[in-house]
């Protein structure tokens, strides 16, 4: 098949054929399994001649479209899935069609597009303009980018340029208490090591650093550098660590705070800078993921830094061709990529429709749903609560109580394998103080009480209400 030019004189037909597939996708979510456990693809050839456009699309509408999960669905609730609201998700779309490359300014208003997305996010987790920053493609990439400014500043401390030299010469301690997977992996990329981390002890029963330990373990250290990484939500028992008193103890030791609010920063949103994420203004770096609760479209983020000038040593490599005379750095000078997708627009169109009430109104609401369901689950006679649940995760088992721990965790692990093949909602699972759980977490803008009572009356179904066992 000849491709040129004027496969644009076919654009309605494309556009008529995607927003039927795309209208065809969102109406069958509430009715179809959440997830597509057995899956397959048929072997299909490369083409060497290509492949007509209606044969394309029946292929998508009939091998892939019918497999996908319902990710962006109400009910959805593994890891920390957030869904897209119409408007991010035509706002993505658009991203395509307009095709920037957001790397440096010059060409066009997108990067100050970024740049008024980046000041509007400060505005709405009420965060100092000192901090600034840039979009990335999600949590682990701003994890990744906290972690080479860290590094960047332990240098600078010893007078290396770490960016230019190398880390090998670098003196740098980490410590933390529960660290995202993703922080491990940004730690091994940094090139200090995944396994660099002294362990801080958690407050009893909780994934909440014990700031004693951290003094303790900070003044007992050598390094010429030291690095703390916080959690403002940790993804199993959504613990937050006290930020204030971690800020203090950074301060005290000038060691670089960074503050992973992957999803956690949205409880700023919900109760204000004086709840579970104050003091976290007084970070280096933060995390921040707008894939999960701002509920825009895989994949974004946004990382934030109260230290741009450390971010560009980091990540600026002057070439002529790509000079030119802005006073602020080009976002290719501040993140790992130097062509990079207009993934602002979908953040800031998501700010400026539905404003800092309406984002809150649904962090609210999940948390109000999520705070629901575990009521129920605590007063059910077939099941556990695990932890109190403290924001939109809830952790639970099966009721363990006439049972060893190991057959309650082999039970635990089926009843969920039950639960997913079942379909009508998705979980993951999870482990709390050693045993098993199940992992449900709330963060799609739409979900509403129907959805939480779907769960009950699949929970329910699940059970055996005359031995008050949970089948499995
Ligand atoms: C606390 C926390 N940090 C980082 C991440 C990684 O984010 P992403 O999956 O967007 O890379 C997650 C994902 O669940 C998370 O919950």
């Amino acid at each position: 098949m000849k491709r040129n030019k004027k496969e644009w004189d076919e654009f309605q037909i494309y556009l008529e054929e995607f927003s039927r597939l795309s209208q065809q996708f969102m109406a069958r979510l509430d009715t179809e399994k959440v997830a597509k456990i057995d899956v397959s693809l048929p072997e299909l050839l490369l083409p060497e001649q290509g492949t007509d456009f209606s044969k394309c699309i029946e292929l998508l509408e009939k091998q892939i479209i019918p497999q996908l999960s319902a990710a962006r669905g109400s009910r959805y609730w593994a890891f920390v899935t957030g869904g897209a609201t119409p408007i991010a998700t035509m706002a993505d779309w658009l991203v395509s069609i307009f095709d920037q490359n957001v790397h440096k300014a010059g060409d066009s208003v997108a990067s100050l597009v970024e740049h008024q997305a980046i000041d509007w996010m400060l505005e709405l987790f009420d965060l100092p303009r000192t901090f600034n920053g840039l979009m990335t493609t999600g949590g682990t990439a701003c994890n990744f980018l906290g972690m080479c400014v860290a590094r960047q500043y332990a240098g600078k401390l010893q007078g290396i340029d770490v960016a230019k030299e190398g880390v090998f010469a670098l003196d740098v301690e980490i410590f933390s208490t529960t660290p995202h997977a993703s922080t491990i992996k940004a730690l091994g990329m940094a090139g200090i090591g995944q396994k660099s981390i002294t362990k801080i002890t958690s407050i009893n029963h909780t994934e909440k650093m014990d700031v004693d330990d951290l003094k303790a373990k900070m003044s007992a250290s050598h390094a010429k550098a030291k690095i703390v990484i916080a959690s403002a939500g940790t993804v199993t028992a959504t613990d937050f660590d006290e930020l204030d008193k971690v800020a203090d103890v950074c301060k005290q030791h000038k060691a670089w705070l960074h503050v992973d609010g992957a999803f956690g920063l949205f409880e700023r949103v919900a109760n204000g800078s004086n709840g579970k994420t104050k003091g976290i203004e007084r970070a280096d770096s933060i995390t921040v993921d707008c894939h999960k609760w701002l509920n825009v479209p895989y994949d974004c983020g946004t990382f934030l830094t109260r230290h741009l000038d450390l971010l560009e040593a980091s990540f600026d490599v002057p070439a002529r061709y790509l000079a030119n005379d802005s006073s602020t750095p080009d976002f290719m000078s501040l993140g790992v990529e130097n062509s990079r997708r207009f993934r602002a627009l979908p953040v800031w169109m998501t700010l400026l429709a539905y404003g800092k009430q309406g984002i809150k109104s649904w962090v609210d609401k999940n948390i109000q749903l999520s705070k629901t369901l575990a009521d129920w689950i605590e007063q059910s006679e077939d099941y556990e609560l695990s932890y109190p649940c403290q924001m939109n995760v809830i952790l639970f088992r099966i009721n363990a109580s006439d049972l060893t721990n190991e057959e309650a965790d082999r039970k635990t692990i089926e009843l969920m394998n039950k639960i997913n093949k079942d379909g009508r909602i998705f979980v993951s699972p999870g482990q709390w103080q050693g045993r098993e759980v199940i992992r449900l977490c709330i963060s799609n803008w739409q979900t509403d009480d129907s959805d939480i009572e779907i769960a009950k009356k699949l929970l329910t179904e699940l059970a055996d209400s005359k031995s008050s066992r949970v089948q499995t």
